[in-house]
């Protein structure tokens, strides 16, 4: 088994941001009803830059920081559910950009599991020979899926990208992972859907913006992350008080706070930055740990169990020594 650590974390946000007070001059909504709702605050929206713009910013910070070259990567993934285009990848136009020559780079599409999806896979793949550093980015523009006046969605998003770079260590890093798929409710988070028409030729269609029936993914989250999080940590053979850190997808602080009391853990071990970026999707714990780890929240040694849960629906959990 080769093992790997977290090398380095970066991440990356729009410089324009919106406040609720914006939005409820936009929509039928109030600072109010979102904050008590939500505990979203403000979220950060591309004028622009599209996901592979952000990714690429943070691809670039991950080399600076950790003063690897474009060369040593031997793999880049980027998880998203807002890429630029169907084709080329997110990974290989930031492969471009940075001049990764040497990388294998592909999307990976799980939603706002995609981050620990990623991770996962990675962990695989950096058991291959020939892979041993690894570059794992969440991105997202989500602000082009949404429509504007929809205000169950659309007050509810940001956009934002984080990675990490992986590279060899000597001790384990994974202490257990578990992802898991819920096809049947796959109708209740959908974005850039197409249709085929029956006619031929077909005239060009658009994809349907951000539609989400919020009740049931709020039900299915905090049923189903505690019980990923539970199963995660017996495959660890871990109680729940000797993880040091829960670092679940932001998409609202009710459902973090909730996950807390169901696993009986404080809450002052589950950060939240959901005020001031809403929900990021695949890129929401990768920014939470770049800021855990440069507020000093987080140190090295630490067990982290990183979480998320969305469009699927999925689940993703993976336990990490930091
Ligand atoms: N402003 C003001 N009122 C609103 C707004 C708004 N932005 N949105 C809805 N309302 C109204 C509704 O119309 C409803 O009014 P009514 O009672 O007169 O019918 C009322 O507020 C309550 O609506 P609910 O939908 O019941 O509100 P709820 O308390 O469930 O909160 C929310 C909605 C925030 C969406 C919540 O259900 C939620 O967080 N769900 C989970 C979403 C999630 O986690 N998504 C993550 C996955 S996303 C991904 O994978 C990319």
């Amino acid at each position: 088994m080769k093992n790997w650590q977290i090398i380095e974390t970066a991440m990356a946000v729009p410089n324009k941001v919106v406040t609720n007070d914006d939005l409820s001059r936009l929509m039928d909504t109030s600072d109010e009803w979102i904050r008590s709702r939500t505990g979203i605050e403000r979220r950060h929206i591309s004028q622009g830059d599209n996901t592979s713009d952000l990714a690429s910013r943070v691809a670039h910070r991950l080399l600076t920081k950790s003063g690897w070259s474009a060369d040593d990567l031997d793999l880049i993934i980027v998880a998203t559910m807002s890429p630029d285009a169907y084709t080329p990848s997110t990974a290989a136009i930031v492969q471009g950009k940075i001049g990764a020559t040497k990388a294998a780079c592909f999307d990976l599409s799980a939603a706002c599991s995609g981050f620990v999806y990623a991770l996962t896979v990675t962990h695989g793949m950096l058991q291959l020979p020939g892979y041993d550093r690894a570059m794992v980015i969440g991105a997202e523009v989500l602000s082009k899926l949404i429509d504007w006046q929809d205000r169950s969605t659309a007050v509810l998003f940001g956009d934002g990208a984080g990675g990490v770079l992986l590279g060899p260590s000597a001790e384990p890093a994974v202490l257990a992972q578990q992802l898991n798929s819920f096809g049947q409710l796959s109708d209740r988070i959908v974005a850039g859907h197409t249709q085929v028409a029956t006619n031929f030729p077909r005239p060009l269609t658009d994809l349907t913006p951000f539609q989400m029936d919020g009740r049931a993914v709020y039900k299915f989250a905090t049923h189903q992350v505690p019980m990923s999080i539970r199963t995660a940590a017996q495959q660890a053979d871990l109680r729940l008080d000797q993880i040091d850190c829960f670092l679940l997808h932001q998409a609202n602080a009710r459902i973090i706070k909730q996950v807390a009391r169901r696993l009986d853990q404080p809450l002052s071990k589950f950060p939240i930055n959901i005020d001031e970026y809403g929900n990021t999707s695949a890129a929401s714990e990768a920014i939470l740990l770049d800021e855990c780890a440069a507020k000093g929240l987080i140190h090295r040694g630490d067990t982290i169990a990183l979480s998320g849960f969305g469009g699927g629906l999925t689940t993703a959990t993976m336990i990490i020594k930091y």
